[in-house]
């Protein structure tokens, strides 16, 4: 074993190996550069075109941004803030991360104002976020919403239709008794951070018919539901891939979405290789939900790669970006 450590010693001391691995790390120091200085910094809009569940709703456009991770308000935020203004979406909804800790809430201060939609800003908890921290007060003292297991009713063209915000630790079940206290034939949007909640709710969720929701509850307050993992049980086998439609590029679909997720949590993996994706997710079910369009039947999970990073500062082939789904 002395023997080996000392051969590969003495081999690491070769000049010509160290200059072999000086040669190979050089093209690397471009991608690194790249990675931390620019493509953090290079948001693009990915533009989701799906069937609305009743003519009345054909036209609403919502934004979906997610994993903020708010230190500083730098100029990715600001971009990102234009690029919403530019797209004028009728509301805007946020899948958690907004900051990291407390210490984001000042730069969310400054950040929110910069959002503005017709029907109101949506936020829901992810698992950096501080709802007892104040983070709530701080999105409702600039008029918008932080839904905790909370769900509101917003109008459009006359039809209600739903936004329900899970906290993190939500379980599917927990989502789906929520749900079921909704009207059965609205339009609903689930703000959900982490998208390991797609098994239990894409299963239960059924085709409905899209009549228009018209009762004049503006609001339910739900309970929060106990918390669990939502991962396999040991020794399970995991559950398989879902299809995913596209990750990365725009896209139209015919079938009438019911119960529209939003999620974010997986960051896209932040650092992608080509023709693989992701080295790796903060996700407990790894690339399963890696970023892109999760549809089942009526159900439809989007997953975004988020605005901000988490860990370190880089991304690479894993552009931060803003979505827009447009119900035709
Ligand atoms: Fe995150």
């Amino acid at each position: 074993m002395i023997f080996q450590k000392r051969i590969l010693y003495k081999a690491l001391a070769s000049p010509i190996l160290s200059r072999l691995l000086k040669l190979l790390a050089l093209p690397l120091l471009p991608i690194s550069l790249y990675a931390a200085f620019i493509e953090p910094y290079r948001l693009r809009v990915r533009r989701i075109r799906v069937k609305a569940l009743c003519e009345e709703l054909r036209g609403l456009k919502l934004a979906h941004i997610s994993d903020l991770h708010l230190n500083a308000l730098d100029r990715r935020y600001r971009r990102a803030a234009a690029l919403l203004r530019s797209l004028s979406p009728d509301l805007i909804c946020i899948t958690g991360d907004s900051i990291n800790s407390a210490d984001g809430l000042g730069p969310l201060h400054e950040f929110l104002p910069m959002l503005r939609a017709p029907l109101g800003v949506f936020a829901s908890c992810g698992n950096h976020d501080s709802p007892l921290l104040g983070e709530k007060e701080v999105f409702e003292a600039h008029g918008h919403h932080f839904l905790v297991d909370e769900a509101r009713a917003v109008e459009f063209h006359g039809v209600k239709f739903w936004v329900l915000g899970l906290h993190f630790l939500t379980t599917a079940s927990g989502a789906l008794e929520m749900l079921a206290r909704l009207p059965e034939d609205a339009f609903r949007i689930v703000l959900a951070h982490n998208p390991d909640i797609y098994d239990g709710l894409s299963a239960a969720v059924s085709v409905r018919s899209g009549c228009p929701y018209t009762a004049s509850a503006p609001c339910l307050d739900l309970d929060p539901r106990p918390v669990s993992s939502g991962s396999s049980a040991p020794g399970e086998s995991p559950a398989p891939r879902p299809h995913c439609l596209t990750s990365r590029s725009d896209c139209s679909l015919d079938s009438p979405v019911s119960t529209l997720v939003l999620s974010g949590h997986t960051h896209g993996g932040q650092i992608c290789l080509p023709f693989y994706g992701a080295v790796l997710t903060a996700s407990r079910t790894g690339k399963r939900f890696e970023s892109g369009l999760f549809p089942a039947g009526s159900f439809l999970m989007n997953v975004t790669t988020g605005v901000g990073t988490f860990f370190f500062d880089a991304r690479f082939l894993c552009r931060p970006e803003v979505c827009l789904i447009e119900l035709i």
